[in-house]
């Protein structure tokens, strides 16, 4: 491990330290949200056929994937950029300007955070507060109203917390003309009615706002690193000039074009979603003292109750038993008996539950 290694947040998905720690070669991993169907079947013709093109440099604009994202939006690529994942994006933010505030949501995600104290920004937090973790909207409008740079995320990472369209037009009445509105939407695709909630429309002719999105939850891409922000031409242009040429790589870009054009597998994908989330929920609400809160997104956020084991028993007694779960307890707000699990195929969601029940029961 260096230096930066253990100041940097850590996030689930770390394979293979877990396979370390707990001996286990074939740990099925509920720690990272990916879309389990994924990624879709043309993705794997299209990284075969465009192999030997590594000795070529990327198209440094990313000109087809940038059309096709565009196309599947339905904006213009003027409204867009790419990152090497949403997260290079976010390190992008606050180099924007020079915001004497930043807000961010608390649970969050934690590279918001990371990434605004590398500026001197002073940040506050929007707190979700037990036991449901929803918004607090009239905090949250006071906080919106004091501007500066504000990340949100939504469905929100972890819990899931949801903004509906009322909401988010009460947000965006009282967001001044000064402040910058980051919205978060990595796992938008999941939700249902997404393009109800989306800030798309509203980002692409007002300053004021921007969309954050990837192609790593709902296509299951996160090993080629494919982000993108949305928002007014202006911005955008600022934005682009901020990062280093290349930052797509070729197979990224050859993946995102494929993933996109698929459009039987983002409707296959959001009707699977939809039902099993469902199923796993209603089997984990069976659990003595797991309180899963309902799930919005392809995630599901539980906070165990007080007398029994914390989070990090019971990944580890999980992992024992070959299951990779999200410890919650580095988030900003939490405490040690939050847990996030990604909702799978059924029948690793039914393995899962099982061994779950039974290592619960043992803790009460
Ligand atoms: C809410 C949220 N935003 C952004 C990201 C970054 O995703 P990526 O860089 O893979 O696009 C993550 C990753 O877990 C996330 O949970």
């Amino acid at each position: 491990m260096n230096s930066s290694e253990s100041e940097r947040p850590w996030h689930g998905g770390d394979l293979n330290l877990a396979r370390i720690r707990f001996g286990h070669q074939q740990l099925i991993d509920f720690s990272a949200n990916m879309n389990p169907l994924g990624p879709p079947p043309s993705v794997w013709r299209a990284l075969t056929e465009h192999l030997p093109d590594i000795v070529h440099y990327p198209d440094p604009y990313a000109r087809e994937l940038c059309q096709a994202l565009a196309e599947h939006l339905n904006i213009s690529p003027a409204n867009l950029i790419l990152g090497n994942g949403s997260v290079e994006l976010i390190y992008l933010l606050p180099r924007l300007a020079s915001f004497k505030r930043a807000a961010l949501p608390a649970p969050g995600f934690s590279e918001y955070d990371y990434a605004v104290r590398l500026t001197s920004t002073q940040c506050t937090y929007l707190y979700q507060t037990p036991p449901d973790y929803s918004w607090d909207l009239d905090r949250l409008k006071i906080a919106v109203a004091e501007g500066g740079l504000i990340f949100l995320c939504n469905p929100n990472n972890p819990t899931g917390a949801l903004l509906s369209r009322d909401a988010l037009n009460d947000l965006l009445e009282v967001l001044p003309s000064s402040a910058l509105l980051i919205m978060d939407e990595a796992f938008i695709d999941f939700v249902d009615r997404a393009e109800e909630i989306t800030l798309i429309p509203q980002a692409i002719k007002d300053p004021r706002i921007l969309v954050l999105g990837s192609l790593t939850k709902f296509f299951s891409l996160p090993g080629l690193r494919l982000g993108y922000l949305v928002g007014s031409p202006d911005l955008i242009n600022r934005l682009a000039s901020l990062l280093p040429p290349w930052n797509i790589n070729m197979l990224a870009q050859v993946a995102g074009v494929a993933s996109l054009q698929d459009k039987e597998f983002i409707v296959r994908s959001r009707t699977f979603m939809t039902q099993t989330r469902q199923q796993l929920y209603e089997l984990l609400a069976d659990i003595p003292g797991l309180n899963p809160l309902p799930p919005t997104a392809n995630f599901i956020f539980c906070h165990l109750s007080p007398e029994l084991p914390n989070a990090p028993k019971v990944v580890e007694l999980m992992g024992q038993r070959g299951f990779l779960l999200r410890d919650c307890s580095n988030y900003r707000g939490l405490d040690d008996h939050c847990l996030r699990l990604a909702v799978r195929r059924q029948e690793d969601n039914l393995a899962m539950a099982a061994a779950l029940r039974e290592v619960m029961a043992r803790g009460m």
